[in-house]
């Protein structure tokens, strides 16, 4: 195993991930842990990630001392170089301008950590590499006994290393895909220098997690609230098959679902899979408690209440439950120790199910705490759900109630399931489904004007919103086909009595949200 530490870069996420492709197992841990705590976590190597403040600045994070004399292998990159300079005795200053995007690194000095690895060759036969920049401070000078490993035209110490102490370091980016070999650099550090063997695969992630779940829970009962989106799904399989009827799920049919879909969740768990699933339709309180209600954030309230009081309800029926299961994934745990540390770049809060009844004191088990949604999909498959279910759209837990705007009606409801029901039946026909990040549609209660046969009608609006993302703080919207677009509208203005018009959302995140509300 590796272990990263964190300087508050947005890309040490990735390196984890990197890292976890290449079958190792990572942490990612605030630098200033001790050097006893790395010592208990026993890594094979460490990598010093990214940040955004300056070492030239006495007050900014250094590496914890003593990290660089356990006569464990180091990777520095960018800000994790420049500490290791600057604490081993280098020196590092503000560059004259900051260098951001492409560069071409000359490699100067054979290294393990680069060997094999060019894109072109110089015609003096020096192997360059095509890298991705992104810094104002460099190293300026070596500390003592180091050797210069590549460079670049403005950032002439663009790779440094200490053979003997195994320190390497790099001022670009090898976790981005910009840099075209940036894989094979990890890798020849993971498993050539540091010695890992890629022992972190799906199979064997499942067979530990089972595992540990048996020896957490024992023979005691879990309650897991199950979604039937991505999280719960996986966390209720992997449950399923680590403990089978010790797990019961509570799955709560608020009414804002999607068409089918928790019938579909019925049919793939309780049926298929034979796992106890207690389905609650709350329909009727649900629509109850939003009458009059039509303001978004009272909605989500009033939703997100409405479910913790059904939940509890159902949870408090079932006899000698000890543990609540939660979805929670890594990023969610590193994002919640970030914002403790006030490190954190991003800060997001997390709640899968809320506040549970005082005399229900449950026990977390947290299957998938460290597990990023790329390998929550691959043990999903492993575990056997279908690719759709594990590849499938992120949905608000507000439902459909955030897409209806206004007050929520449940003619409005019908009317939008089945318009999203084609749309997304359509991206997957014209295979535009997985290149988009997240689509659905939108219901307007307004009324515009229509023409059937001789009559005017009018009759409410469907906008469709198709977007791109990789984190869902930016987004633009997809390019569809008109073609495609054209399909969409015909059907939905043919099969669905009660809509006239139907419109695509042109607006890119930020401004616009990705959600209407
Ligand atoms: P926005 O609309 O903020 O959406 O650009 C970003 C992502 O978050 C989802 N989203 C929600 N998810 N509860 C959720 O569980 C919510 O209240 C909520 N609001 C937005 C949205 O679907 C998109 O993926």
């Amino acid at each position: 195993r590796l272990l990263i530490l964190d300087f508050g870069s947005q890309y040490t996420q990735l390196i984890a991930r990197r890292i976890r492709e290449i079958g190792v197992y990572c942490e990612v841990k605030p630098f200033d842990i001790s050097v006893e705590e790395i010592r208990e976590f026993s890594p094979r190597g460490i990598i010093l990630a990214g940040g955004p403040e300056s070492v030239t600045k006495l007050d900014s994070p250094r590496a914890p001392a003593g990290v660089f004399d356990m006569a464990l292998p180091v990777l520095g990159i960018c800000y994790g170089m420049q500490t290791m300079a600057e604490e081993l005795g280098g020196r590092v200053a503000g560059a004259d301008k900051q260098e951001f995007g492409y560069a071409q690194v000359k490699v100067r000095t054979g290294s393990d950590l680069l060997k094999g690895i060019s894109d072109h060759v110089t015609d003096q036969g020096e192997p360059v590499l095509d890298v991705w920049m992104s810094h104002g401070d460099q190293v300026v000078k070596l500390p003592p006994e180091f050797e210069l490993v590549a460079s670049t035209e403005s950032a002439p110490i663009s790779a440094m290393q200490h053979v003997e102490k195994k320190l390497f370091a790099v001022q670009f980016h090898p976790e981005v895909t910009h840099t075209l070999q940036g894989q094979r650099i990890l890798e020849n550090f993971v498993r050539q220098i540091c010695g890992c063997e890629t022992l972190w695969t799906p199979s064997q992630i499942v067979d530990d997690a089972v595992r540990q779940i048996r020896d957490q829970v024992g023979t005691d009962k879990v309650l897991l609230g199950l979604s039937g989106g991505v999280d719960s799904s996986v966390t209720a399989a992997l449950l399923h098959k680590a403990i089978g009827d010790q797990l019961t799920c509570v799955f709560v049919d608020n009414g804002l679902l999607r068409l089918h879909e928790g019938d579909q969740v019925m049919d793939m768990f309780a049926k298929s899979m034979g796992v106890k699933v207690i389905r609650a339709d709350a329909e009727d309180l649900f629509l109850d408690r939003l009458k009059g209600v039509s303001d978004p954030e009272q909605k989500r309230k009033v939703i997100g209440n409405t479910f913790i009081e059904v939940f509890d309800a159902e949870a408090t029926r079932i006899e000698d439950v000890n543990w609540l299961a939660q979805g929670t994934i890594y990023p969610d745990v590193i994002e919640s120790a970030a914002a403790k540390t006030g490190k954190a770049q991003v800060i997001k809060s997390h709640h899968n199910v809320g506040g549970l009844p005082e005399t229900m004191r449950m026990k977390l088990v947290e299957p998938l705490r460290e597990l990023f949604k790329d390998e929550v999909r691959r043990i999903g498959l492993e575990l056997g759900l279908p690719y759709d279910m594990v590849y499938r759209h992120p949905f608000p837990g507000p439902g459909l109630g955030v897409r209806i705007l206004g007050e929520v009606k449940k003619p409005y409801a019908d009317i939008l399931r089945r318009a999203d029901a084609i749309f997304l039946e359509e991206l997957h026909r014209a295979d535009w489904y997985h290149k988009t990040s997240q689509a659905f549609a939108v219901f307007l209660p307004v009324k515009s004007v229509g023409v059937v046969g001789d009559g005017r009608r009018y009759e409410y609006v469907i906008a469709l919103r198709a977007v791109e993302t990789i984190d869902f703080m930016t987004a633009r919207w997809a390019h569809l086909p008109y073609e495609l677009l054209e399909t969409v509208s015909n059907r939905i203005i043919n099969e669905i009595s009660g809509v006239s018009r139907v419109t695509y959302d042109v607006s890119s995140k930020p401004p616009a949200t990705i959600e209407w509300e």
